[in-house]
This record gives C-alpha cells, structure tokens and sequence, in this order.
C-alpha cells in the first residue's frame, strides 16, 4: 500500500502518537500484559520502518509517561528493559537508515545504565538527516511546562532574564521539545479519547484522531490511514479559510 498522490502532498510534517492498548492486546489473547508490550514494540518498528520509506520528517512516539511509574515494579521493569533491548537490537538499523534519534522526559528516574544508552543513542545519530525519530520516556508534560517555567523564573531571579521578553516562541524553547516542530497530527491507538499529559503545549493546534486499534495491531497500513485522514482535514489555525475570505 503506497500513498496517495493527494496525500503525499499535505504529509504532515510532525507525527506524535500515544501507543495505547499493549495490555488489552495481550489481555485478548490470555496473555501477561508484557506480551502486549513485546508485540507493541514490534509494532514501534514496522511504523518507524513505514516513515522513513515515506519520508515522514518527525515522528515522535509516547513510550512511557511519568505516571507510568505508578505501574506495579515487574511490569514497569519490563518496559525498562523492553527499551533497553530496543536501542540494542535497533540502533545499527535507526543509523543506517539516517534516523536522528531523540529522547524527550525527565532522565532524573531513570536507571544510569539507560541514561548512558540514551545518551549515546542521541550522540550517534546527530548528524543524521532522515527522519527525526523522538520517544517521548519518563515524559509528563505537565512536568515539562513546570520544569521549563522554573528555569525562566530562576534565569529572572538571578537577573539573567528580563520577564516581559518571555514569549510562547521562547518559553517554547525550554521544553524537552525544544528545537523540534509541534505535531500536527496526533494519534491515540486504543480506542480512549484523551492526552493522558502527552505534549499538552506543543498540541495546542494539532489535529487529534483516536483510532481503535490496540497499538500492537497498528502497523503501517494504519500509519497510512491516518496520513489520509489528515490529507482531508482543513486547518484554520484560528483564521478563516479563504473560500470563506
Ligand atoms: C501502552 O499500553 C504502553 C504503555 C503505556 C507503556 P498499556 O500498557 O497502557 O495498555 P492498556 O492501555 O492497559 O491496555
Ligand atoms: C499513555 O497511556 C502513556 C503511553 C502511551 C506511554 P496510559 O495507558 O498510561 O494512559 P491512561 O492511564 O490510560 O490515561
Ligand atoms: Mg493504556
């Protein structure tokens, strides 16, 4: 299944999506809820591989949340080590395939070993130009706008900033997003309708769409289907559209 003409041509350029549903996915099949995250994380690759074939230019994907912790220990320890066996099995191939690699959270409660790996996931992709590959870990966005205003008041405080220059576009800069373009579209798998804390600024006007499918069944066809219900959208941007004008 390739694009459509129409829709290669209004690709988004930001694609966020909240991966929901690994546990219902393994619960359907009287599975421990980690075999819904095995299978998800098999899912993460078709999707990463179907974006750098179409030239998507950022995809940024919520892998676990700051209030994930609230998870019982095994299963949390299973998603640390879920990622960690990622970044091992995949990075040669992200590389190869020219992905920059971006990890967006708090790195504060994560364990050192997966804060070195983080760190050299991101060092080693630098300089690559495809696409911009962003797992948003340990990630809150909450916590991401309180962090990025305690910065701004600590750099006033000390006399390094003067308040009435704080604007969105700079306050912008001092998320985990920083540098990154906000998502246009927003997908949730799963069949749940909320945000659950996923880049609460940066979609102020980014389109949303819930789809049902549980995250380990979504794959690239689906990564398509939404490309096309994007296409289809009009975006105002709080204006009126010119046929209107
Ligand atoms: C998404 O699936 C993965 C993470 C949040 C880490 P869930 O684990 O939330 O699965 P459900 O929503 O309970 O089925
Ligand atoms: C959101 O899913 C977080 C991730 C996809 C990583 P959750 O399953 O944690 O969200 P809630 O608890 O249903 O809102
Ligand atoms: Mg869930």
């Amino acid at each position: 299944m390739a694009l459509a003409p129409d829709t290669a041509a209004v690709l988004p350029r930001h694609v966020a999506i909240i991966m929901d549903r690994n546990g219902r996915w393994a619960r359907k099949r009287l599975l421990p809820r980690e075999a819904g995250h095995v299978a998800g994380v098999s899912a993460v690759r078709e999707v990463v591989r179907a974006a750098t074939d179409i030239k998507l230019e950022y995809l940024t994907l919520f892998a676990f949340s700051s209030e994930n912790w609230k998870r019982p220990k095994p299963e949390v320890n299973a998603l640390m080590g879920l990622f960690r066996g990622y970044f091992r099995s995949d990075l040669d191939e992200l590389h190869a395939r020219g992905v920059r690699v971006r990890i967006i959270g708090s790195r504060e409660r994560v364990a050192s070993d997966i804060h070195r790996m983080i760190e050299e996931a991101e060092s080693r992709t630098v300089s690559n130009t495809g696409l911009n590959l962003t797992f948003a870990f340990d990630y809150g966005g909450q916590e991401e706008i309180a962090n990025a205003a305690r910065e701004l008041a600590r750099a006033a405080k000390e006399g390094r900033l003067d308040p009435e220059t704080i604007t969105p576009e700079l306050f912008a800069t001092r998320l985990f997003t920083g540098g990154l373009p906000e998502p246009d579209l927003v997908v949730r798998t799963g069949g749940e309708r909320r945000l659950s804390n996923f880049l609460l600024w940066q979609s102020s006007y980014a389109e949303l769409l819930f789809v049902d499918t549980l995250w380990p069944d979504f794959g690239r066809k689906d990564l398509l289907a939404a490309l096309e219900n994007f296409a289809q959208r009009e975006r105002q941007f709080g204006a009126i559209s010119e046929a209107v004008a």
